[in-house]
């Protein structure tokens, strides 16, 4: 089968999944591709896909796929389109979020060609406790260009969506229980914020404002992706959490990517 135009949606608050997803593309070689970013906004009404080789990536979240992804990817539907699901995780576990993922697409109608999970710099990585500091990497990105080179030999030498096999990923049903989490947000150092709002413009779910001229972030909204922390010009915003050190003491060891084709 010959797919010409490739479609990649993503949801990437720190963006390890968006160069994941670009770098699958790339190894497909696709003449033209459409890209649907959900980091920022729901689409408005139902999307349908039709005819078009999908790359869906998204961030593990405690083992599952991320809320406010699932929230957005929900509003797609595939029509004859094939879809290749990837996660992307800090170097700890995926769990059973790329079986989550691929059990929604198939419900959203796609039909599961590949899948994979790759490794990113944990939004909880700072420069006292790096966890997979720099993901991805060279490597991971000439992994993720083959990874989509395959999957599209794998679709070339299938005569119909329905004779492709199915796939065997890695996970269990049902999936991990979601453990409801304290609800925090980063904090700001206000001798070094100078109120610019550029974290503004990078949270995913709209929790930070202007009030009292301080910056504001709403601990109820916040999904704690560390996208203000991490692209704050000033350095001004941090993350204090109990995690950060125990991620790095127990999951620091170099974690390769797993591709079920
Ligand atoms: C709230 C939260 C929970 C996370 N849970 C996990 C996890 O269970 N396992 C893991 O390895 N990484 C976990 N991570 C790290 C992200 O999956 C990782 O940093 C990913 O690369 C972020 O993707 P993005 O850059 O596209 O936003 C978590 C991150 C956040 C913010």
């Amino acid at each position: 089968m010959n797919y010409k135009h490739v479609h990649v949606i993503y949801f990437s608050p720190t963006h390890t999944s968006a160069k994941i997803a670009h770098a699958i593309v790339e190894g497909m070689g696709a003449v033209s591709f459409s890209e649907s970013d959900l980091t920022y906004e729901m689409p408005d009404s139902e999307e349908v896909v039709e005819r078009e080789l999908t790359v869906v990536a998204v961030p593990v979240y405690g083992g599952r796929v991320a809320d406010t992804a699932i929230e957005r990817l929900k509003k797609f539907v595939g029509k004859d389109s094939p879809v290749v699901p990837v996660v992307v995780y800090g170097n700890r576990d995926y769990e059973d979020a790329l079986l989550e993922l691929s059990d929604l697409l198939v419900q959203q109608g796609f039909t599961l060609l590949a899948a994979a999970a790759f490794v990113g710099e944990h939004s909880f990585s700072t420069s006292q406790y790096p966890v997979a500091s720099g993901r991805p990497d060279q490597k991971d990105h000439d992994e993720a260009f083959l990874f989509g080179q395959h999957a599209l030999e794998k679709l070339e030498a299938c005569s119909s969506l329905e004779s492709l096999s199915s796939l065997q990923i890695k996970g269990n049903r049902p999936y991990k229980e979601k453990k409801p989490s304290a609800p925090a947000a980063p904090l700001v150092d206000a001798s070094r914020c100078n109120l610019c709002g550029h974290c503004i413009g990078v949270c995913p779910v709209s929790a930070i404002s202007i009030v009292n001229d301080e910056m504001y972030s709403d601990p109820t909204r916040c999904i704690k992706c560390c996208a203000c922390v991490k692209e704050c010009p000033e350095e001004a915003r941090t993350f204090p959490n109990p995690f950060a050190e125990y991620l790095y003491k127990n999951f620091s060891a170099r974690k390769a990517p797993e591709m079920f084709l």
